[in-house]
């Protein structure tokens, strides 16, 4: 399994483009499902969820053809409306085939993703979605059905949920008529897929907003869409930035995508601004203290909760971090602690005392985002760190290493 070498100590400096979104991607490929005609899909990043994506869409009939960043998915056979268990394990958003399956087919078996190392996440709140469209749900040994015509509705959301949100509009997508998503998600990622469902032939209006008004068509046809800029690939270099000290410049970073983490990076003393085409971060010396708690966007992301745990653990003075969206999101916590970070984690949020200087260690990766708050880490400290478990990391960022020594890191994987 691979590793990633660090020797921290250098400043970043230069110049990076940054990556389609991930979690954009993810559920505009799934949406292709709405469709027989052709769809296209450009600035797709070449990551692990999204090679999981294309072998659930080819495993449910979909053909999928990738040609660098760009991906072509058409009709391969008439498709099936079960996504077995071998798929779902290893990315739970698989559940999201849910409702365009159900809403062209009238039923859907998808196997029912576990908890994970973050936490328990349930899917209430997708099934709760589709049962107020008219579908009928059970569960039978470990995997959800879902059956019924499904009808324009008025859903309304306990919690806006970003998948179940998504499920909800790709299955309105395909009902003709008009249904409205209250209390929805306004995460950029879903604005995205309301332009690619309008692309369809839908017409989504509000996508962006906690109200998202859905008029569905029986059929849909195919479209060419580019996807949105990576807004958590981009978070977390500025925060890398940020606690390495550098000036870096990131094309096509998105400012207005990420206005609750540049204002804390601004309060802890770094210089965000915004130029033609991206935005510019440079920061010297240690950062100040700043408090975050994660929420739905607009709010702080939780996606970038570990890189700042990382940043806060050299800044001079106490900060809390508290994770208001996952149950234990704090497993980078312990490994901050191996290179000398002083936390103290409880299950919601933790206190960050910070030190003058950490030094490298031996220390692993639990998820995509903690490992990202890792490598973050070993940038700014003293000496050689040593990454276990980077699988996780490739799941949600392309070569890292790459991208890092690009900008002046000494970083390298070894297999
Ligand atoms: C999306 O996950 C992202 N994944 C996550 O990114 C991100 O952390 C999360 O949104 C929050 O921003 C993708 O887009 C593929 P939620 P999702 O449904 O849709 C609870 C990454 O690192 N909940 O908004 O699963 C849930 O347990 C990943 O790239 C229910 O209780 O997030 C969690 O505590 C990790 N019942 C909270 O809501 C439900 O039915 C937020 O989950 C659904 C969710």
């Amino acid at each position: 399994m691979d590793e990633f070498v660090i020797d921290g100590g250098r400043r970043l400096r230069g110049t990076y483009q940054v990556n389609g979104s991930k979690n954009s991607a993810l559920p505009i490929l799934i949406a292709t499902l709405l469709t027989d005609e052709d769809c296209v899909l450009d600035n797709v990043p070449a990551l692990r969820d999204i090679r999981t994506t294309f072998r659930l869409l080819e495993t449910l009939g979909k053909k999928v053809e990738v040609s660098g960043k760009r991906v072509k998915v058409t009709y391969g056979k008439a498709l099936v409306t079960h996504a077995p268990y071998d798929i779902v394990k290893q990315m739970r958003a698989s559940i999201l085939v849910a409702g365009p399956l159900l809403a062209r087919f009238g039923k859907v078996r998808v196997s029912l993703p576990g908890g994970c190392a973050i936490g328990l996440r349930p899917v209430d709140i997708h099934v709760k979605g589709l049962e107020a469209m008219g579908a009928a749900a059970s569960t039978k040994e470990g995997d959800v059905y879902l059956t019924g015509a499904l009808e324009p509705s008025k859903v309304r959301f306990r919690f806006p949920s970003v998948g179940a949100t998504e499920n909800v509009m790709m299955a309105a997508a395909a009902v003709e008529g008009e249904t409205v998503i209250e209390n929805a998600a306004r995460e950029p990622e879903i604005e995205d897929l309301g332009h690619f469902l309008t692309s369809l032939g839908a017409r989504v209006t509000g996508a962006g907003t906690s109200r998202v008004v859905v008029r569905g068509a029986e059929r849909l046809k195919g479209a060419h869409h580019r996807v949105i800029a990576d807004r958590i690939e981009s978070g977390t270099l500025l925060v890398a930035v940020a606690a390495a000290g550098g000036d870096v410049t990131l094309k096509g970073a998105v400012p207005s995508h990420l206005t609750a983490l540049i204002k804390a990076l601004r309060r802890a003393g770094a210089k965000v601004s915004e130029v033609k085409g991206g935005l510019r971060v440079r920061a010297a010396g240690r950062p100040k203290a700043v408090n975050v708690v994660t929420e739905p966007h607009p709010g702080f992301p939780t996606d970038v909760q570990a890189p700042w745990m990382a940043y806060m653990t050299l800044a001079k003075g106490v900060s809390r971090v508290k994770e208001a969206i996952f149950e234990r999101r704090f497993l980078h916590a312990a490994e901050l602690a191996r290179m000398g970070a002083r936390i103290e984690a409880h299950s919601e949020s933790a206190v960050v005392t910070g030190v003058p200087e950490l030094s490298g260690a031996a220390i692993m990766a639990s998820d995509i985002r903690a490992g990202a708050g890792l490598v973050v880490a070993a940038l700014a400290a003293k000496g050689r760190t040593v990454i276990q478990r980077v699988y996780h990391i490739d799941r949600g960022y392309e070569r890292l290493e790459l991208v890092l020594r690009g900008l002046g890191a000494r970083m390298r994987r070894l297999r």
